[in-house]
């Protein structure tokens, strides 16, 4: 089960060079710029800057090289050098260290084009001044390599390009990991996933697990109805943009007014992302009250005062938009609320309750609502149950109980029912099998509740 939930852009992560698709000059500049360093030159350059889009192999390229030249990775992340001070405390000391295990040391940092030149003048001087001395190679990576703060910075820097991936490589890619995992994709499902992914390997391999793990197969009409919804949190991210960074009243509340979402879903996002962006207290406080009045005038737009309705929109646009008095912003992404990540799964556990209250009264011959309040709760306990997985086991055997079902079931203890529902099985294959029928019966005469009967 860990093995499944195991986000395939990490369990597919390039760990070698030649895993790594495409990018063949980037490939080549970074390996003879650190072999420079590894036969002890330091090169002209003593920073390397990796550009380009999202997911096509950045940082990939740098733990693969790593890997296969036996250098030690520092990887700092953008709170790792957001000021002066940080820089001074992380960078500025490893710069100067060598490398304990290894033949050397590289410093990653990515994303420095989320360097925020207002949050601290000193910063990027700072990283300059380390840059120039550092005795150890630094990587940084970024999407967006012309902005403004990195101008310094690019003086210093062998810039290396990355391609967005055509849809041909992002394709070979898919078909590798459709082939590893065994699944049955279809070529234009493939091709789809490529064509919407825009170049990004990451984005890709994230669509394809969706639908290969809630569909166990990969075909066209899946791809196009999962896309549609990335494109809907596409939309949202502009809202958010909208609102978090307007610049004047009219621009929020246009942003909100203009998204297809409903207010409870605007307010679930706004309230997720508000404590990501927003790094001052009192911004943060000013927000929250806008967003908690916005929820008050929604409710009581509900039961009947309409009009509180035109409130609501100022508060969660205008409204949390000027909460940002102090004009501080990270460069944080946005995430998925946690709300309606929970609501999806409670759905979904919902719905698996739901199928298994039915499979059971189908074959208990009583009705689902027994099942539910009184089958159900019964079987948690018993399949839970640390002393004995093998009457659990049984019990699915005779009850036909599908994996998913187990799952809901036995929670935790799951692993150790299948282990014994695979030893039950290698045991007596023939006498499992006849025996549903019978034992079907004398639950019947029990109403039901014929799980002692078992036995
Ligand atoms: N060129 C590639 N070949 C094979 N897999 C890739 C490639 N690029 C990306 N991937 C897949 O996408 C995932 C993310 O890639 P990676 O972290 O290298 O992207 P990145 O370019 O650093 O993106 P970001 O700019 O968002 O940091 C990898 O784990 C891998 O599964
Ligand atoms: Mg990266």
């Amino acid at each position: 089960m860990s093995e499944r939930r195991l986000p395939w852009i990490i369990k597919y992560r390039p760990r070698r060079v030649e895993e790594i698709i495409g990018q063949e000059q980037a490939k080549k500049t970074l390996r003879e710029w650190l072999e420079e360093w590894l036969k002890g030159r330091i090169p002209a350059k003593r920073v390397a800057l990796l550009h380009g889009p999202p997911g096509v192999g950045k940082t990939s390229l740098v733990e693969a090289l790593a890997r296969e030249l036996n250098m030690e990775v520092l990887e700092l992340n953008a709170s790792d050098y957001r000021r002066k001070s940080d820089i001074e405390r992380t960078v500025a000391v490893a710069a100067k260290k060598r490398p304990l295990f290894r033949r050397g040391l590289i410093i990653l940092m990515d994303e420095v084009d989320g360097l925020d030149p207002k949050a601290d003048e000193g910063g990027i001087e700072a990283l300059v001044n380390i840059v120039k001395e550092t005795l150890n190679p630094i990587v940084m990576t970024a999407n967006d390599p012309w902005k403004e703060q990195l101008r310094d910075l690019r003086e210093y820097s062998l810039m290396v390009e990355f391609r967005e991936l055509t849809n041909t490589q992002i394709i070979t890619l898919l078909q590798r990991i459709c082939e590893s995992e065994r699944l049955k994709c279809d070529k234009e499902a493939l091709s789809y996933i490529a064509d919407k992914s825009m170049g990004d390997a990451r984005a890709a391999v994230n669509d394809l697990q969706t639908i290969a793990e809630g569909y166990r197969e990969v075909t066209l009409d899946l791809a196009r109805a999962l896309l549609k919804g990335r494109e809907k949190t596409l939309n949202i991210w502009r809202t958010l943009s909208g609102v978090l960074y307007a610049k004047q009243a009219w621009m929020a509340k246009k942003a909100v007014t203009q998204s297809d979402e409903d207010y409870e879903t605007l307010i679930a996002w706004l309230n997720d992302n508000i404590p990501r962006k927003y790094s001052d207290p009192y911004d943060l406080y000013r927000a929250y009250e806008s967003l908690a009045r916005a929820t008050v005038f929604l409710n009581r737009s509900k039961s009947g005062e309409w009009a509180l309705l035109s409130y609501v929109f100022d508060l969660i646009g205008p409204g949390v938009a000027f909460a940002r008095v102090s004009g501080e912003i990270s460069g944080a992404k946005y995430g998925f609320p946690e709300r309606i990540r929970l609501m999806s799964q409670l759905k979904a556990k919902r719905e698996l309750r739901e199928k298994l209250a039915e499979h059971l009264a189908r074959r208990l011959l009583t009705s689902k609502r027994t099942v539910k309040n009184e089958i159900i709760p019964v079987l948690t306990v018993i399949f839970r149950n640390e002393a004995d997985p093998a009457m659990a086991a049984r019990l699915a055997l005779g009850y036909k109980l599908d994996k998913e079902m187990i799952e809901y079931l036995a929670g935790p203890k799951t692993n150790d029912i299948v282990k014994a529902i695979e030893k039950i099985r290698r045991a007596k294959p023939e006498e499992v099998e006849d025996k549903k029928p019978k034992e079907d019966k004398t639950t019947k005469k029990k109403g039901g509740r014929g799980l002692d009967y078992y036995y």
